[in-house]
Order: C-alpha cells, then sequence, then structure tokens
C-alpha cells in the first residue's frame, strides 16, 4: 500500500521507500499540501499553523477567526481570482463572465496501476509492475469546472507523477487561459534551483540560483520544448551537494511550450507552479468536455544531486520509455552529416559503408540531402521520395548495397517541416503554419507543417509508414530544425485557435505512437538541430535522442554533464568527430573524442577515408572496448565525480548495479604549470569488494609515462582513499578505466 488514506484526519499520504508526500482535505474542503520530503508516516497538519496575516483574506465560512487563508496556507493546486494571491494553477474565465475558480475537494479514489493521459505520453508500472494512482476530485461551484487530480506513486523508484484532468461540469462554455500539471508548495526550508538553459549546440548548462523573492519563471514559448530553456529544475538546500543534502526535482513530460514559475512568498514559502507554456495558449471547453494537462516527474532525495539523478534516470528507462530499444545493445553508428553534409553520391555513401564496415561499425546512417532535390537547405523538405541523380538505384537499390557491405541502414527525416521550395508546398500551400494576411517568419528555410490537422498528422504517419513498409530500414533520426512562429490553423475556428501548439503536440505524439508501435523494430534517434527536443516527452517514443549539434568533447563535457542531472546516458546520442572540430575548430586527442562519446550511445560522425592508418586501428579499438562496457553506460548508475576540480578536469563513472564493474572516466580540461597531483575519490563501489584495474586507456599524452597505476584496491580504497593518476599532459587528455570485482 503506497497510498493511505486516514479518514478522520482527513489525511492522504503518499509512501515511496525513501520519501512521503502528504496532503490534507482541510476545512471547507480546501486540500492542502502537508508534507514532501524524507519517509515519514507522521500527521504534518501539526506543521501548519494558522495565523492572522494582515491583508491575506479568509474564505467567508471560516472568516471568524481570521487565522485561516488560501493566500498562506500551502496548497495542493491553487486556484485564482478568490483569496490566493500566488501563482494559480488555473486561469479561466466563463462565457457568464466568471473568472477563475475556488476548488474544493469532492471525493477522491485509490487505484491499482498508474494512470494514462488522454494523447499524451504518460509513465507506466514497469517490470515490478508496482505503482498506485491517487484521483481526486476538486470542483468549481460557481462554474462547475471539476479538476481530478491524478497522483501516480512508484514506491521503488521514488517518484510521484502528477497531472490535471479538468472537466466543465458547468453548462456553460468556459476558456482555459492556464491549466499547470501541478503546484508545489514547499513552506519551510532555503532553496536553491538549479535549471538547464542554453542555446542552439550549447544545451542543458546547470545554473544553480538562490531562490529569492518574487517570481521566477524557466520558460519556452518556442513551440518545442527548447535548446534554451529544458523542462526541468531542481529546488535543493542551499547545503546540498552532488553527494549529500535534499533536493527534489521537477521534470515535465512534454515537447511542446512549457512554463515552470517559482515564487518566494511574503510568508518565506516557496510554490512551484509547472505545466504548458501559456503565452497563445486558450483551450475551450464545452460542456461535458475534459482537458489532459501533460505528466510532471517529482523526485526527492536527501542523498543529494547525484542520487536524484539516478533516480530520475532508472524512472525513464523503466517507466518511461516504451520501445524495446531501451534496454538493448544499440548499434555503433556512423553518420553521414559531418562526413559529407549535402554533397554526396551513391559511390561516396558506399565507399563511406566499406570503410566503416571494415572498422567495426555496425549501422550506416544516411543523414540530411538524399530526398528530392535537396542539395541546398533552401529546399525539398515535404518531398521525401529519393533524389535519383544522387541515388540512381532509388533508396531501396541503396539499402541493398549497403546491407550487401554486412551494415544496417539508418535514415535521417525531418518530416514536421516544409520548404517554400518544395512540391509538397506548391500542392498544399495551407499546411504550413502562417497567419493570413502576413509574411511567415522562416527558420532555416523552412516552414512549420500544421500536425494540429488530424489530416495532415495523417499525411505524416503514412508518408514515414510507407518509407519503413518499403525498405528493410533499422533507424530513423527523427530531426527537427526550427521553431514554431506564426500561430494560425487554417482549419481551426476562431474560438480554437488558442489551441494550436498544445494540438501540434498531441498530432506529433498521435504519429509517433503510431509509427512506433507498427515499427517496434525500428531503433528512433530523436533530434531538434541537436538537442532541442530532449525532453521526457519524446524520450516516452524515441529511446534517444541527438544530445547537441556540437561534437566538440570539450563541449560536450558541459552539455552531456548538464543532461545527466535528468536524463540518462542510455538516451545521450553520442559521436566521435573529425579534429578540428566543425563547431568550435578546437582540437582534441581521437581518444579523448571516443572516451565522451562513450558516454552516450557512441557512434561516428566523420570520413573514414580521412583517417590515418593509426586512427583507423585505434577505431576498431575504441569500438571493441565499447562493447564491453555499453552495458554499463546503457543501465548503470551515473556518477559525476571531481566536483571540487570542475575547473581542471571533468569526471565521471558508470556503475554496474550488482557494483561488479565500472568505468571511469576523466578528461583533464586546463593543464597546469607544475601541477598538483591529478586526485579523484570513486563512488558507487562495493567498500568490500576488491577491484582489479583491468584496462586503463590514455588518450592524448602522459608526462613520463613511468608514473603507474595500482593494479587491485579495495573499493573503500578507491572510495575514501581515492587515485592518484599519473601526470596527464597536453591538450585534453584522457583517461579510461575500467574496474572489476576480482
Ligand atoms: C540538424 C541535426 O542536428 C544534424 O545532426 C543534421 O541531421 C542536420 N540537422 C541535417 O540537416
Amino acid at each position: 500500500m503506497s497510498i493511505l488514506f486516514q479518514r478522520e484526519q482527513g489525511l492522504l499520504t503518499l509512501l515511496t521507500d525513501h520519501t512521503a508526500y502528504q496532503m490534507q482535505i482541510g476545512p471547507e474542503g480546501y486540500l492542502l499540501h502537508t508534507y514532501y520530503g524524507r519517509a515519514c508516516a507522521e500527521d504534518f497538519r501539526y506543521l501548519h499553523l494558522e495565523r492572522d496575516c494582515g491583508f491575506s483574506p479568509n474564505p467567508y465560512a471560516l472568516s471568524a477567526s481570521r487565522g485561516f487563508s488560501l493566500d498562506t496556507m500551502p496548497q495542493e493546486y491553487s486556484g485564482s481570482n478568490g483569496a490566493d494571491f500566488r501563482l494559480p494553477c488555473i486561469l479561466s474565465e466563463s462565457d457568464d463572465g466568471v473568472l477563475g475558480v475556488d476548488l474544493r475537494y469532492v471525493r477522491h479514489e485509490i487505484r491499482k496501476g498508474a494512470f494514462p493521459l488522454k494523447g499524451l505520453p504518460a509513465a507506466f508500472a514497469g517490470e515490478d509492475g508496482e505503482a498506485e494512482t491517487l484521483s481526486v476530485l476538486l470542483r468549481d461551484a460557481a462554474t462547475g469546472l471539476e479538476t481530478e487530480l491524478l497522483y501516480g506513486v512508484f514506491p521503488h523508484r521514488d517518484v510521484i507523477t502528477r497531472a490535471a484532468r479538468i472537466r466543465n461540469g458547468g453548462e456553460k462554455t468556459v476558456r482555459l487561459r492556464k491549466a499547470a500539471s501541478a503546484c508545489l508548495d514547499l513552506p519551510f526550508g532555503t532553496w536553491d534551483c538549479i535549471d538547464f538553459h542554453g542555446r542552439h549546440a550549447m544545451e542543458r548548462l546547470p545554473e544553480r540560483v538562490p531562490v529569492s523573492n518574487g517570481i521566477r519563471t524557466i520558460a519556452s514559448e518556442r513551440g518545442y520544448s527548447s535548446h534554451q530553456h529544458n523542462p526541468f529544475v531542481i529546488l535543493c538546500d542551499h547545503e546540498t551537494n552532488e553527494d549529500q543534502g535534499e533536493c527534489c526535482g521537477l521534470m515535465l513530460c512534454y515537447s511542446g511550450n512549457h512554463r515552470t514559475e517559482l515564487e518566494l512568498d511574503q510568508t518565506g514559502s516557496l510554490r512551484i507552479v509547472s505545466g504548458i507554456g501559456e503565452r497563445f495558449f486558450c483551450w475551450t471547453l464545452e460542456p461535458g468536455a475534459s482537458f489532459d494537462t501533460p505528466q510532471l516527474l517529482l523526485s526527492f532525495t536527501s542523498d543529494g544531486l547525484g542520487a536524484l539523478s539516478r533516480q530520475f534516470h532508472r524512472f525513464i528507462r523503466g517507466n518511461l520509455c516504451r520501445s524495446p530499444w531501451t534496454g538493448r545493445k544499440r548499434p555503433v553508428l556512423l553518420n553521414s552529416w559531418e562526413a559529407a553534409y549535402l554533397t554526396f553520391d551513391e559511390a561516396l555513401l558506399l565507399r563511406l559503408a566499406k570503410s566503416a564496415k571494415q572498422l567495426g561499425v555496425e549501422l550506416l546512417v544516411l543523414d540530411d540531402g538524399w530526398f528530392g532535390d535537396r542539395d541546398e537547405d533552401n529546399r525539398a523538405l515535404g518531398d521525401w521520395t529519393p533524389n535519383l541523380r544522387k541515388l540512381p538505384d532509388g533508396l531501396g537499390g541503396l539499402i541493398r548495397k549497403i546491407k550487401d557491405e554486412g551494415l544496417k541502414f539508418g535514415l535521417w527525416i525531418e518530416p514536421e517541416m516544409v520548404s517554400e521550395n518544395s512540391d509538397l508546398y506548391r500542392a498544399h500551400p495551407d499546411w504550413a503554419l502562417r497567419v493570413p494576411g502576413r509574411q511567415p517568419a522562416i527558420g532555416r528555410n523552412q516552414m512549420v507543417l500544421d500536425l494540429s490537422r488530424p489530416e495532415i498528422a495523417d499525411w505524416l504517419y503514412e508518408t514515414v509508414a510507407g518509407l519503413l513498409r518499403e525498405n528493410p530500414i533499422d533507424y530513423i533520426k527523427w530531426d527537427m530544425n526550427r521553431a514554431m512562429t506564426d500561430l494560425y490553423s487554417a482549419s481551426l475556428p476562431a474560438e480554437h485557435q488558442g489551441e494550436l501548439a498544445h494540438r501540434y503536440i498531441l498530432g506529433l505524439y498521435s504519429v509517433l505512437a503510431r509509427l512506433t508501435e507498427e515499427f517496434p523494430e525500428v531503433l528512433f534517434e530523436g533530434c531538434a538541430g541537436g538537442g532541442g527536443r530532449f525532453d521526457a516527452g519524446m524520450l516516452a517514443f524515441h529511446p534517444q535522442v541527438w544530445c547537441s549539434d556540437n561534437t566538440d568533447p570539450i563541449a560536450r563535457l558541459r552539455i552531456q554533464e548538464g543532461t545527466s542531472y535528468g536524463y540518462p546516458a542510455s538516451a545521450v546520442g553520442a559521436h566521435v568527430s573529425a579534429s578540428p572540430n566543425h563547431q568550435t575548430g578546437r582540437s582534441t586527442p581521437f581518444g579523448t573524442r571516443a572516451a565522451v562519446a562513450m558516454a552516450g550511445t557512441f557512434g561516428y560522425e566523420l570520413d573514414p577515408a580521412k583517417l590515418s592508418e593509426e586512427e583507423r586501428r585505434e577505431v576498431r579499438r575504441q569500438i571493441s572496448f565499447f562493447h564491453r562496457v555499453e552495458d554499463l553506460v546503457r543501465e548503470g548508475d551515473h556518477y559525476r565525480l571531481g566536483a571540487m576540480e570542475k575547473e581542471r578536469f571533468t569526471a565521471w563513472q558508470f556503475v554496474s548495479e550488482d557494483r561488479e564493474k565500472s568505468l571511469f572516466t576523466l578528461v583533464l580540461t586546463e593543464p597546469e604549470g607544475n601541477p598538483r597531483p591529478l586526485h579523484v575519490r570513486l563512488k558507487g563501489l562495493d567498500p568490500e569488494k576488491r577491484y582489479r584495474l583491468a584496462e586503463t586507456e590514455y588518450a592524448g599524452c602522459l608526462y613520463r609515462g613511468d608514473e603507474k597505476l595500482p593494479e587491485v584496491l579495495s573499493g573503500a580504497a578507491l572510495m575514501y582513499g581515492g587515485l592518484t593518476l599519473p601526470r596527464l599532459y597536453g591538450d585534453y587528455p584522457s583517461v579510461q578505466i575500467l574496474l572489476k570485482t576480482e
């Protein structure tokens, strides 16, 4: 039983192995939040003393005592236009002019299993089958608007999922201008907020700042979850570090506009409200109609940021990603993009395939440029038939020849987009989003198809399904390369135009659901100009996402480490590319590029013909080494190391669940003159076991080469004493150590 109801006290308590979450059906049916934190089966009502707070009004029926105000009591789901002046979860207007809602408890229900959502990805019970759902129904008397608060409890994951199902139970039409997934009131504590911001080719950089008075917003209104602000935030105590301290993560399972707001109020209480971005949102609910919000994943630990990350990693792998590929070994691939960009023909691709095969690569991915007259990026998106000048025997002929070389075949598509210069656009100019009477903004020479229209979503599904039915394609890279602007759908009635951005995402999810169900054996990799849509919503369909268009391994250290706070390495698309790097111009050792790409799905993005004989030998070694560690990376526990030494190096570790094996990696980013010893303490090992440093790979230079690592050490020694590494020298050297118990 992970959900308890104490009738007399009106308490509902959600219990996971290490956390507890509690709410109270309070006076007059207000649903109050009493606790979220370490597991503890107390009645937490004692924490929330009623007190008279000047200028914080009281509900009519409770006004005599003046002690109870919605403005000061922690709430489960805040209303609006009442006495709670803090962030609302719902902003609504009813046809009779009523603004906002005053939500009161009606009933609740406890069910077995996780809760699904209409048209939106949602977490499932997973292998252990352990999940329970609490549904609490609230109602606003004035409008009849009902809100069913849904809580999924995953006891062994220490995760609670939340969403709201809003139903118009009244007689008038209601317009929702805001419909948040959840609100979390944290009335006590001193908080830092960590968010993951960035830009194209520099995504998910963590920034930790103290929460201060007022409101802070972390949002994307770009139509996609975005490179700029990931829909994931962590709240942690000022004292919390990687290995200890309280922290709580909020991850929105959604790929469109999103908004997480934090308000530190007059009483020192912190409210976080998270859900769909509201700038252009307006959803019309006719009487009887309902609306599901996206799911929010909540996780708490008192064991620091590393433990919180691992909780999210396990949950995403075990309870969110539906692809059968999630737990499977992924093929080592070679992608044609940085090898040839748009300029290639069949002969070049076959040459890539032949040499890739010799090096141990298992899958050749044909990136952009294979269709229509796509010689430049200003045309042909939408014309998904092979360019016969580049591929005279069509896709079928090419795939046959690639498979004859002994490789699997992967294909790039960007099916949500259309070029103005394309047959598709000439045939259906109204399929692109644009405001009548206004020239649309153009991004990377392309426009966005209106996936809110079922006939366009169907076309998209049929187009991709057709490619997959007609050709033995093993892998799809699903790209998306521009933000959404000019919100206007040629088919939505005026009063529903504010639904477009969300309907687009629902259309996208419906296509992805159909495709992944029909083609479960196809490995899908998500992409949006690199990691612009690296979110839990996409990960429900795609087990991996191209992490960034930036393949410079040193830039990738920051990007991948930032990503690792919420998302597992099994989802991180990472490749070895040429040096100097195409995005930054920086030169790095070949082995360092591989060591960094091995913290993800691992592959190559270069022309093997340009490699020296020694580098070709090195590729074979890298691939064979990766095969020995890939299970660890994909399914092991991820530890970030050396937080104090960030200026000098980045280091991390993957540890198998049984703690028998571990891969340690360190990249030196800032060499010093007369350097201090390079020392790092390992984590996650069994202190009692003895670990052999079974394989060590250095990349770049060693200063003298005569400093030796010990051969066998106890887990205790490695974690408490640490390791002092031989002196690394030069530009961006690295070391990888594979440890195995004796
Ligand atoms: C952006 C992707 O992130 C790249 O890897 C590549 O596929 C290009 N698009 C192709 O246009």
